[in-house]
């Protein structure tokens, strides 16, 4: 007998739930690809024919199709802490010293170890068993809303089966981990970024944070992040220990690394820290240490917090990860403001996870100081994330034929003499048309933050550069009228040129004070771009200001004023700003949006946490209103916002009687 399809699309969610857990939580997949693929196939067609039996939580719904418009801010029930770090045995021991001191006489701790995984915190609350909210960790008292981002997770199940079984009554849970990206994973998904023109993650913590970020869950969906649970949170579940909570969150199906241990006293702790020390290039994610907790629970209550960190558990972060290799030469790279920055081109070697060939040397202060030479064998180190850099030379391997290096006197790049200042490190070449600086000028106008032009990175900017298609940025916004001549370059074709034009003209929407930020004034930061707009409103007016007009807005000094008039002086950049307008960009602005004025002369105190926004957002819109926030209350002082958790501040404005506005009341105070 053929079943009715609400049964049958309930058996396959349930199979499919199952298959899920066994591949993505356990790793032991009990079917193949094109099983599994008949299985969601199936589901789909059932659920086209019979749309009103789909359920939020059937694994077809894990990809929403809704853009994210904005992530909303979601309240902490309870704050995500964060940890605070040791580097050494010492500090370990003064830990576990700590520990044992605040404890009641004879009471010993034990410690579980965890690795500490190198990616982004998530909390995700569960409701009736259901997954309810995922957010991200924020400020720690409030974070922003990723849920539909976090479902594309197959590994974080929507909906959780063996509640029913349990003891305990469960009616809504919190469960906190980490979301990451395997290194392999990173390494796949960067090489199809740089093949396609885009620019590249530094690595795999920041690529999974910029995908949690994504609007698109359906993007999100094809970038492999995975996650680990290391933390359940619920008003009853009478657990006992961090130990038990791990059990738990095993025995509930979430995804919990499996390298845990419970450590009877600090020199297991010791030894567990030492062995993922030394085997953590096996591992297939990146970890940055161990971390180190108070297993019971009581005991984790005695010891309490301390401002943003637990006193219960402590980081034990590892030492950069180093490797020697030898330094086969050192070439100049030219940035866009002409200044040059030695690299150290290494022979090619295998360092956590990735392939090392270059390191910044900064400036040639450091390698004097370091006496780095061509040819030599060098220590080189990663750091969490940064660019690798050079630590030092092994002297014993150093040829007798070797010699300093000397200070470049042509730009390496366009042939034209160095100029280096007297008073500064950096050697500058000062020829503006030097294709080095013009191909940074442009990365750095296209880049996020600036134009934002997806799309549009080094390497599309070096092949258009060198094809004569772009001479400065403002050629940019004349590639639309080269479209047929593009798409006939080898590896673009014409989908990728036209996302690249839209892209573009996407672009002239952007602010002015962005604009201002994109046309690369050396010393003019986002800040000071934002800032400069808000006070002029135009670059007319700001091309026709004197030195002193500048630095009469708070904050900007002779070194901002006196770069600006000399960029503007320049009439190649007048021309291009000219060029820039003709193309359609915003060049002036309507100040900060000043709403109203009815809080003109009106001072606020914010104290406290608001749920809905952060201060910096409250202090804007009190702002866009003509109303100011100052740091402490006084008689002067006409209103103090309480959020959340508000102290001292507030009961100082009680006795001096000032009016309070709880969260309520404020934002009704600001609306628009
Ligand atoms: S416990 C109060 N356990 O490391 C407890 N954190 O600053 C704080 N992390 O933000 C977190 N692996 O994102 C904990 N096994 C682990 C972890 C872990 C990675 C991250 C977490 C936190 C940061 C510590």
């Amino acid at each position: 007998m053929k079943k009715n399809p609400q049964q049958r699309i309930e058996e396959l969610c349930e199979l499919i739930r199952e298959h899920d857990y066994n591949y993505h939580v356990l790793a032991q997949p009990l079917i193949n690809d094109f099983e599994y693929d008949q299985l969601i196939n199936e589901l789909i067609q059932l659920e086209k024919d019979n749309p009103q039996f789909i359920t939020p939580d059937s694994p077809t719904q894990r990809v929403g199709s809704d853009l994210t418009k904005e992530f909303k801010p979601v309240k902490h029930k309870i704050p995500m802490l964060s940890l605070s770090n040791t580097y050494s045995e010492e500090e370990l021991y003064d830990f576990d010293k700590r520990i044992r001191e605040s404890l009641p006489k004879g009471e010993k701790p034990e410690y579980v170890c965890e690795l500490k995984i190198d990616g982004l915190s998530i909390s995700l609350r569960y409701i009736n068993g259901k997954l309810n909210v995922a957010a991200t960790r924020g400020d720690g008292t409030i974070g922003e809303e990723v849920t539909n981002n976090v479902k594309t997770i197959r590994a974080v199940p929507l909906i959780i089966k063996k509640l029913s079984s349990l003891k305990m009554k469960l009616i809504e849970f919190e469960v906190r981990g980490e979301v990451y990206m395997e290194v392999e994973a990173f390494n796949r998904l960067n090489d199809e970024r740089e093949m396609n023109g885009e620019k590249t993650f530094a690595n795999p913590r920041n690529s999974s944070a910029g995908t949690l970020k994504l609007q698109d869950p359906k993007i999100v969906a094809k970038r492999p992040l995975q996650i680990f649970l290391y933390y359940f949170f619920s008003e009853n579940e009478g657990l006992k220990t961090q130990y038990e909570n791990l059990m738990l969150l095993q025995e509930l199906g979430f995804r919990v690394n499996n390298n845990f241990k419970l450590c009877k006293d600090l020199s297991e702790v010791l030894a567990f820290c030492k062995n993922w020390e030394n085997r953590r290039s096996k591992l297939p994610y990146e970890i940055d240490g161990v971390v180190i907790k108070v297993n019971s629970l009581q005991q984790q209550k005695i010891l309490g917090n301390i401002a943003k960190s637990p006193r219960w558990a402590v980081a034990f972060k590892f030492k950069a990860k180093q490797t020697n290799t030898k330094l086969n030469k050192i070439t100049w790279q030219v940035g866009r403001t002409g200044t040059l920055t030695p690299v150290a081109e290494l022979e090619p070697i295998l360092l956590a996870g990735s392939t090392i060939s270059r390191a910044t040397l900064h400036n040639i202060d450091e390698i004097k100081r370091k006496d780095i030479r061509e040819g030599d064998w060098v220590v080189i180190e990663k750091g969490g994330d940064v660019i690798p850099k050079v630590v030092s030379v092994d002297l014993s391997k150093r040829l007798k034929s070797s010699a300093e290096v000397k200070i470049p006197l042509k730009c390496p790049v366009c042939g034209s003499t160095l100029f280096k200042p007297e008073e500064e490190v950096a050697i500058y070449c000062e020829n503006n048309l030097c294709p080095a600086q013009v191909k940074g000028r442009i990365a750095h106008f296209a880049a996020r933050g600036s134009m934002d032009i997806e799309g549009l990175g080094e390497a599309l900017i070096n092949l258009f550069v060198d094809l004569g298609y772009l001479k400065d940025y403002s050629d940019i916004y004349m590639l639309k009228e080269k479209r047929e001549e593009l798409i006939g370059i080898e590896r673009l074709g014409e989908k990728s040129i036209d996302n690249l034009l839209n892209a573009i003209e996407t672009s002239k929407q952007r602010p002015f004070e962005k604009v201002l930020f994109a046309i690369g004034i050396r010393y003019v930061g986002s800040g000071a771009a934002n800032k400069i707009a808000d006070h002029f409103l135009s670059i007319e007016k700001l091309m026709n200001a004197t030195k002193d007009e500048i630095e009469a807005i708070h904050e900007i000094g002779p070194s901002i004023s006196e770069s600006v008039i000399r960029f503007f002086r320049n009439a190649q950049n007048r021309k291009i700003v000219d060029k820039l307008r003709k193309s359609g960009l915003i060049l002036t602005s309507k100040g900060k949006i000043k709403r109203s004025n009815r809080l003109v002369e009106k001072s606020f105190v914010l104290t406290g946490t608001l749920s809905t926004m952060s201060r910096e957002e409250a202090k804007e819109k009190i702002q866009n209103h003509g109303g100011s926030v100052v740091s402490s209350v006084s008689k002067n002082t006409n209103y103090v916002v309480a959020g959340e958790s508000a102290g001292s501040k507030l009961d100082k404005a009680q006795k001096l009687g000032i009016e309070i506005l709880s969260e309520k009341q404020f934002l009704e105070l600001i609306k628009e």
